[in-house]
């Protein structure tokens, strides 16, 4: 059976929405202490702490990634879901997991990569967006695309409000798309 990890930075409500639907997640990783971080400890999931020091121009990525290689390492992950994980990590992890490490971003991707999709969405005007379920390489926010569905801007809506409407949206696809993946991957 192949092991996931959970990769999360903030309010962990996808991974909330993973542990619900039954995945089974061997291992959740956080860059920072957060509720995703709690929800994994309160649901008996194993947890690896790699913590951020500093979010400046010193941020030695290159070496965070080798500490986050690391810490999976020991568990013998075989696929790597990052939920609102928000550390671009090195090459190196990808070249390690290669095919195996997935994302889900907040738009339809190709349009409005980076970290501020829905800001973008909504600064754009465009009257549908949604999110984007991905093989995650090296290049931010690309790579093949595994599932990818709309939701509508409604007039009125702020980031929040948009945000949480992907959101819910997400919870349902992404551990589906992950389950049907698991069926069939293989560890690396
Ligand atoms: C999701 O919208 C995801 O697309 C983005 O971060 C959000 C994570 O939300 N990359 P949460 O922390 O699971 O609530």
């Amino acid at each position: 059976m192949t092991k996931l990890a959970v990769f999360v930075s903030g309010t962990g409500t996808i991974l909330e929405a993973m542990i619900h639907s039954g995945l089974e997640i061997s291992l959740v990783l956080a860059d920072r202490p957060c509720r995703g971080f709690e929800i994994a400890k309160a649901a008996g999931i194993a947890t690896e702490l790699v913590e951020r020091k500093t979010y400046g121009p010193d941020f030695d990525r290159a070496a965070y990634t080798r500490e986050v290689m690391a810490a999976l390492e020991p568990h013998d992950i075989g696929l790597i879901a990052m939920a609102g994980f928000m550390t671009i990590l090195s090459p190196a992890i990808f070249d390690r997991y290669e095919g195996k490490i997935l994302n889900t971003h907040p738009s339809l991707l190709p349009a409005f990569k980076g970290e501020n999709a829905v800001e973008q969405a909504l600064a754009a005007g465009v009257k549908t967006t949604g999110f984007t379920i991905h093989v995650a390489t090296s290049e931010l926010d690309a790579g093949p695309i595994l599932a990818q569905a709309s939701v509508p801007v409604e007039p009125g809506d702020t980031v929040d409000t948009l945000q949480e409407r992907i959101k819910q949206s997400e919870r349902r696809v992404y551990p589906e798309t992950i389950k049907k993946l698991m069926s069939k991957a293989s560890p690396v």
